[in-house]
C-alpha cells in the first residue's frame, strides 16, 4: 500500500512503517553519537512507544545496553488501516535492539489495569528477574479503575475561562480561543488519569512481587511551562494532575524506602499527547523559533539523553526546592522566555511563518507519524501488516 499522511487538525489518522523506523534509526543513531552511560541494565517502560517513553528506551537501550519491558496501548493494522505509530516505532525498535543482542519485549495493553500489572511482574521474573528502573511515561485519555468506573482527563482550567492566542492547525491562522472552567467531576477526573495514583498501583505491585532491585529508580515525566500558559496547563486540570504525579514521588519514597522515586520536568515538545491542548501549540511554534536561533532546541531524544547523561547518573542529582529535575531550565531561561513573550505579543496571521517556527512544528508533527524523512521513498508500496518480534 502507498501510504499517505491524512491529517486530521492536531491527529494524522495513518503512519508509515518505514518512515517510524527512520524515526527510531535517527534517535538510536543520536544516542550512540552521544556515548555509553553507566546506568540502568534492566528498565521497564511504562508508555513506551512514543514520545518521552520511547526515548527513554531508547536511550537506556543504546547508551546502557539495557533489557527493556516496554508497555504500550497501540493498534496493530487491520491491513486496510496502518497500524499506529507507536506499533510501527515498537516492532522497529525491537528489531533494531535485538540485531545488537539486546533483550526488548513489549506488551500491549492497558497499564492501568491489574492483568497487565501482572503480566508485566511475570515477563520480569522470567526473563529478568529484577528491574532496577522504571519510567513512568503515560499520556492517556481516560483510566477504568479497579471498581470499574472510566475516569476521562480534560484540558481544562480551573480558575474560570481563559482567553488567549491560539494556532489553528487546520490552516495555521491565529484565533483567539477560550478554554472553560473545569466543574469538579472533571478535575477529579484528571487527576485520576494523569495524577500519580497508576504510578503508585505500580510501585506497590512491582515491590509486592519482589521484582524490584534494591535502589531501583523510577522516574515520571511532568511539565511546568511559561506563566502565559498557567492558566491553560499549570493551573488547568492537568497541572492539578501533575501536582498529584509529583507528590506521589514523596509518597513512593515514603513507602517504599528502597526506591528512588523522581520527577522529571521536562521540555514541551510536540508530541500525540501535547498537539491535543488549546493554545499550547502556538507556543511551542514560537518556542522552536527561538530555542532553535540561541541553538538550544532540543527533542525528546535530546532530553531524555541529556536527562541521563548529566542529571541522573552523573553522580548527586540536581534538583529543583521541591525535589524535581528540571530538564525545562533550558526552555525556562530567561533569554529565551523574554523572546517567546516579545513574538506572543506581536504574532499574528500575517507574521505567524516570520515569528514563530511553525514549519518545524509541522515538521515534527509528520515525522511522530513517519511522514516528510528525506530518505524515505513515499511512492513506494509498503507492507502496512508489520509484526511486533515479541507480540
Ligand atoms: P505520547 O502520547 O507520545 O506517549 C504516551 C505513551 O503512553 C504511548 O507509549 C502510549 O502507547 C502510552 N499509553 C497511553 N495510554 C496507555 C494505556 N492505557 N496503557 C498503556 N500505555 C498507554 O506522550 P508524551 O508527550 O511522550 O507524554 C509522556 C509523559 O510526558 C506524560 O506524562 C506527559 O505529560 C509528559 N510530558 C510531556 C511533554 C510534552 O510537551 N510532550 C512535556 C513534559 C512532560
Amino acid at each position: 500500500m502507498i501510504v499517505e499522511p491524512k491529517v486530521r487538525e492536531f491527529i494524522c489518522t495513518t503512519a508509515h512503517p518505514e518512515g517510524c523506523r527512520e524515526n527510531v534509526k535517527r534517535q538510536i543513531a543520536y544516542v550512540k553519537e552521544k556515548g555509553q552511560v553507566c546506568g540502568p541494565k534492566k528498565m521497564l517502560v511504562i508508555g513506551a512507544s512514543t514520545g518521552y517513553g520511547l526515548a527513554s528506551r531508547i536511550t537506556a537501550a543504546f547508551a546502557c545496553q539495557a533489557a527493556t519491558i516496554g508497555i504500550m496501548f497501540e493498534k496493530p493494522s487491520n491491513g486496510k488501516r496502518t497500524a499506529t505509530p507507536g506499533w510501527y516505532n515498537t516492532a522497529a525498535f525491537e528489531a533494531l535492539a535485538q540485531e545488537e543482542g539486546l533483550y526488548a519485549k513489549s506488551i500491549n495493553g492497558d497499564a492501568f489495569s491489574a492483568e497487565v500489572k501482572q503480566q508485566a511482574i511475570e515477563m520480569i521474573k522470567e526473563d529478568l528477574g529484577q528491574v532496577d528502573m522504571v519510567i513512568y511515561s503515560l499520556a492517556a485519555p481516560r483510566r477504568t479503575t479497579a471498581d470499574n468506573k472510566t475516569w476521562s482527563s480534560t484540558l481544562k482550567t480551573t480558575t474560570g475561562a481563559f482567553t488567549e492566542k491560539s494556532l489553528d492547525l487546520r490552516n495555521n491562522t491565529i484565533v483567539t480561543k477560550t478554554v472553560e472552567s473545569a466543574n469538579d467531576e472533571e478535575l477529579e477526573g484528571t487527576i485520576k488519569v494523569m495524577g500519580g495514583e497508576d504510578w503508585m498501583d505500580w510501585m506497590d505491585a512491582l515491590t509486592n512481587a519482589g521484582v524490584l532491585a534494591e535502589n531501583a529508580v523510577t522516574v515520571a515525566y511532568s511539565y511546568i511551562g511559561p506563566e502565559l500558559t498557567y492558566p491553560i496547563y499549570t493551573e488547568g486540570t492537568i497541572g492539578q494532575a501533575k501536582k498529584h504525579l509529583t507528590e506521589t514521588a514523596g509518597r513512593i519514597r515514603e513507602k517504599h524506602p528502597g526506591i528512588q522515586a523522581y520527577i522529571s520536568v521536562n521540555k514541551a515538545l510536540v508530541t500525540q499527547a501535547s498537539a491535543a491542548i488549546p493554545i499550547v501549540p502556538l507556543y511551542f511554534a514560537i518556542l522552536y523559533k527561538v530555542m532553535k536561533e540561541q541553538g538550544t532546541h532540543e527533542g525528546c531524544i535530546e532530553q531524555i539523553s541529556r536527562l541521563f547523561h548529566d542529571k541522573l547518573f552523573a553522580g548527586e542529582i540536581p534538583m529543583d526546592e521541591q525535589g524535581r529535575i528540571r530538564m525545562d531550565d533550558w526552555e525556562l531561561a530567561p533569554q529565551v522566555q523574554d523572546a517567546v513573550m516579545d513574538c506572543w505579543k506581536e504574532v499574528d496571521t500575517e507574521n505567524v511563518k516570520k515569528l514563530s517556527d511553525i514549519e518545524g512544528y509541522w515538521e515534527d508533527f509528520y515525522h511522530m507519524f513517519g511522514f516528510h524523512f528525506d530518505n524515505v521513498d513515499y511512492s513506494r508500496d509498503v507492507d502496512i501488516q508489520v509484526e511486533i518480534p515479541s507480540l
